[in-house]
């Protein structure tokens, strides 16, 4: 089988690494892909947003099936864009058609979709420009922190947690005037701070079936102790140690069987990845997000402790027979530590050399913002995160720690990385 991936992170890397590994895996396409997809397979440099080129990749190469990475494909429609095409309409695509991606790609709609199914979440409100007095007086009403987010897809960096009315209530008025996200932010959700642990949970789906993989929980801020400016994410591990049976099973009772339940309801044919961002508020899950796609690092860590051929969960999955596959998962627990450029997330440079990748043994490591430099052939810095450097350990403690331990070996200008993933979690 021939198969196209569309991205380039380091989530990419990670399902590129784990597709080859499959005998059903004939030939690996990657666009755009980075300088790690280019050691597993090809990398093409065509432009995504523009499906008539996808769609001539997919005929020149003969492709079988496309995978998609990130959201902002899902959510422009690329998935149906092959559904309304002679060509393309039998080519299996896994990630949801537009339907299903507004639950990533609409706050407003995904907190909709989880108040009709009874899904639990905070409590919330919608406002726009036109009812802005409103919204500034319904911060009012509302305890503090407040949590405020832009409605459309943000690059992730839509979401403002305000501590003092002042600032809510200035947020609200940028957000909706168009100064801080764009378009993105013409609608705003207003919603309840949930204090807890939060916890990624990822289920892919055939429409009708799901299977659950592993938990993960992924560190966002820039700075140890959570310190600092959001990022994509700066590290992950799984599983996490509080999701146990009992906890995993009020996550798929009140929350996975009524998203499942949900779609269907409203007709939305759904056959991709579903993550999850959970809140656990004294041992109840409320849903923070839905994300259409799986995440980034907690791809790192999630796809290695799966050990079913991943070309044939694939399969399944665009087949509907999800439920006659037999998912195996490592026991092993899993830790991944991101290596950043310094300055990131505001700005940084980009360009720099990267050594020592060829000397680690104990520990997988997933090109994030890498690029092959055109003069040279060696592989430099092209992004604000560079490398996820996973282990594998007994347990996530130990698994950090060897990731700890292969980093010593990595070196470019201005890395940065956390010292503390993981460490909330170990119980010593
Ligand atoms: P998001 O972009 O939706 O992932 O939100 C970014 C981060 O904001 C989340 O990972 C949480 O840490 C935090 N967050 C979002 N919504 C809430 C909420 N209702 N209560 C507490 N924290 C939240
Ligand atoms: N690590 C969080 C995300 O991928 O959105």
């Amino acid at each position: 089988m021939k198969i196209l991936l569309l991205g380039s992170g380091g989530r990419e890397h990670a399902i590129a690494w784990k597709l080859i590994q499959s005998p059903y895996c004939e030939k690996l396409f990657i666009a755009p892909g980075n300088a790690g997809t280019k050691m597993l397979g090809e990398n093409v440099q065509i432009n995504l947003s523009d499906f008539q080129t996808i769609k001539n990749t997919v005929i020149e190469n003969k492709i079988d099936m496309v995978v998609v990475g990130p959201e902002d494909y899902l959510v422009a429609g690329i998935h149906d864009y092959f559904l309304g095409d002679n060509y393309l309409q039998n080519i299996p695509v896994i990630g949801p058609k537009k339907d299903g991606a507004m639950l990533e790609g609409s706050k407003e709609f995904a907190k909709k979709f989880m108040i009709n199914n009874k899904i639990p979440t905070a409590s919330y409100q919608s406002f726009t420009i036109e009812n802005m007095e409103e919204g500034l007086q319904y911060i009012k009403q509302q305890k503090l922190p407040i949590v405020l987010k832009a409605d459309g897809l943000a690059g992730g960096k839509g979401v403002v947690i305000s501590t003092t009315y002042e600032d809510a209530e200035r947020e609200l008025i940028e957000m909706l005037q168009g100064t801080k996200f764009g378009k993105a932010s013409s609608k705003v959700v207003i919603e309840e701070y949930l204090h807890g642990i939060e916890i990624s949970i990822f289920v892919l789906t055939d429409g009708i079936n799901y299977k659950i993989l592993p938990t993960a929980k992924d560190y966002k801020r820039i700075d140890d102790g959570d310190n600092g400016l959001n990022t994509g994410g700066m590290g992950a591990v799984s599983p996490v140690p509080f999701a146990d049976e009992v906890f995993i099973n009020k996550v798929e009772e009140r929350i996975i069987i009524p998203t499942i339940e949900g779609l269907k309801k409203d007709g939305i044919d759904y056959k991709g990845f579903i993550f999850i961002g959970l809140m656990n508020v004294d041992g109840n899950p409320y849903v923070i997000e839905y994300n259409v796609r799986m995440g980034d690092p907690e791809t790192e860590v999630v796809v290695p402790r799966i050990k079913s051929d991943l070309v044939e969960l694939f399969t399944a999955v665009a087949n509907r027979k999800l439920d006659e596959f037999d998912l195996q998962i490592d026991e092993k627990a899993a830790a991944t530590v991101m290596l950043v450029s310094g300055g990131y997330p505001s700005t940084y440079k980009t360009g720099f050399p990267i050594s020592g990748i060829e000397n680690i043994k104990e520990s997988l490591v997933f090109h994030a913002g890498t690029t092959s430099s055109k003069e040279t052939g060696e592989v430099v810095t092209s992004g604000g995160r560079v490398l996820a450097v996973t282990s594998f350990g007994e347990n996530i403690k130990e698994a950090v720690a060897k990731s700890y331990e292969s980093i010593k070996k990595i070196e470019f200008s201005g890395m940065h990385y956390r010292k503390d993933i993981g460490k909330d979690l170990f119980n010593d």
